[in-house]
């Protein structure tokens, strides 16, 4: 099937909460970038069923959420706190809500499992949008006008909201109202349309593409950061007791976290998929021994990284001496979107510490040369832009 085309765009339906996997939004990019995410490491959901296993494994309040304990202790305090001002209420005075939220760092940290989490605490109603979803401001309106008092409108990806649609947002952030423009020319006035009280609560992974005006509006922002090691045994443990399968051993738990990227929906993944392979050629329990077997199938290595991964750095090693190289040029080698480069593999390289960016460009480091069993070919200190 080609790319990009095996959908048309005028027979999609039009709907504001689109979520961002919607149709109507993707673009040639997206789906060269939705072909490399099918990876085992990806982090982003690789398909609609894995999104509906994560959500059977999600944890549904604050009490089961594993890891960022300083986020989940400030967001306990802010609904807690919300919870007695509602309290001390009666029906006919307006409903308490949280302060807007933005969270933000690297996919599938549990950005969204988040706003699902504080809705259910805070008893409202969650309504789940995009940033590209809502590309009117008249999508924007019809999602505001949608929202019962409390509600929370969770804006994935609020990083790319157009900005025509970001100048309606700020007076519905502040004052709950929307300053609808009719009309053009003489005939052009200003309604103003009222929404109810309710928490925006905004999610990136591009914090430093935010405008000010938009950050500044929200009370409170947390940077999620990787899971420890710990974490993702908990989560592992927990994930298998729900799978209903037998837990595997200590070892075998922290295999399969010391493999996780750091990130709870990969961690999820890999277990799932150990779990298959014990079925099928063992008697379904799992030990140290089975967890490599199944990742070393998968091309999986110690640290969690895939062939994809390896490629990128045996390219800059070989094919560019190392680097500094462009992303442009590592991209027209691998035959490769350098967005999915950057966007997909890099991260996580330069998280620990196999890839440094610097001013003149890409350079693999020692340790991603000693990783790949290569001798290091700069043993100077890396000049690095991060
Ligand atoms: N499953 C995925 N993420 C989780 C988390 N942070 N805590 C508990 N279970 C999870």
């Amino acid at each position: 099937m080609g790319i990009g085309n095996d959908r048309s765009p005028f027979l999609c339906a039009i709907s504001p909460l689109n979520t961002n996997d919607s149709p109507c939004t993707r673009t040639n990019a997206d789906t060269i970038r939705t072909m490399s995410t099918q990876r085992l490491i990806s982090s982003s959901p690789t398909s609609e069923i894995e999104d509906q296993t994560n959500w059977a494994l999600r944890p549904q309040s604050l009490d089961e959420y594993i890891g960022q304990s300083e986020l989940i202790e400030r967001i306990l305090i802010a609904v807690q706190a919300v919870q007695a001002r509602q309290n001390g209420k009666d029906d006919s005075e307006p409903r308490e809500h949280l302060e807007h939220v933005l969270l933000h760092g690297p996919p599938g940290l549990g950005k969204t499992t988040l706003a699902h989490v504080i809705a259910s605490e805070l008893g409202t109603n969650l309504h789940v949008t995009s940033g590209p979803a809502l590309a009117r401001g008249t999508d924007l309106v019809a999602a505001l006008t949608r929202l019962g008092p409390g509600d929370v409108l969770f804006i994935d990806e609020i990083h790319r909201l157009p900005i025509a649609v970001e100048e309606f947002i700020y007076p519905a952030m502040e004052d709950f109202k929307i300053d609808v423009c009719l009309d053009t020319g003489l005939n052009a006035r200003t309604v103003q349309i009222k929404c109810a009280p309710f928490t925006l609560l905004g999610a990136t992974t591009r914090a430093g593409l935010l405008s000010s005006p938009m950050r500044s509006r929200f009370g409170l922002a947390h940077h999620l950061k990787y899971y420890s090691q710990d974490d993702l045994v908990h989560i592992v443990r927990r994930s298998s007791g729900l799978l209903q399968m037998s837990t595997p051993d200590d070892d075998a738990l922290s295999t399969i976290a010391s493999r996780s990227r750091g990130t709870p929906r990969i961690a999820n993944r890999l277990l799932r998929r150990i779990r298959d392979y014990a079925q099928v050629r063992h008697d379904g329990q799992i030990n140290t021994q089975i967890v490599d077997d199944a990742l070393n199938l998968e091309g999986i290595d110690q640290l969690g990284l895939d062939e994809l991964d390896r490629s990128y750095l045996s390219t800059i090693y070989s094919v560019f001496n190392g680097g500094p190289v462009g992303l442009e040029a590592i991209s027209a080698t691998m035959n490769e979107d350098s967005g999915t480069l950057e966007d997909v593999v890099e991260p996580y390289l330069l998280q620990i510490g196999f890839l440094a960016r610097t001013k003149r460009g890409r350079q693999i480091t020692p340790r991603g040369c000693e990783h790949l069993g290569l001798k290091p070919i700069h043993t100077e200190p890396i000049q690095s832009i991060i």
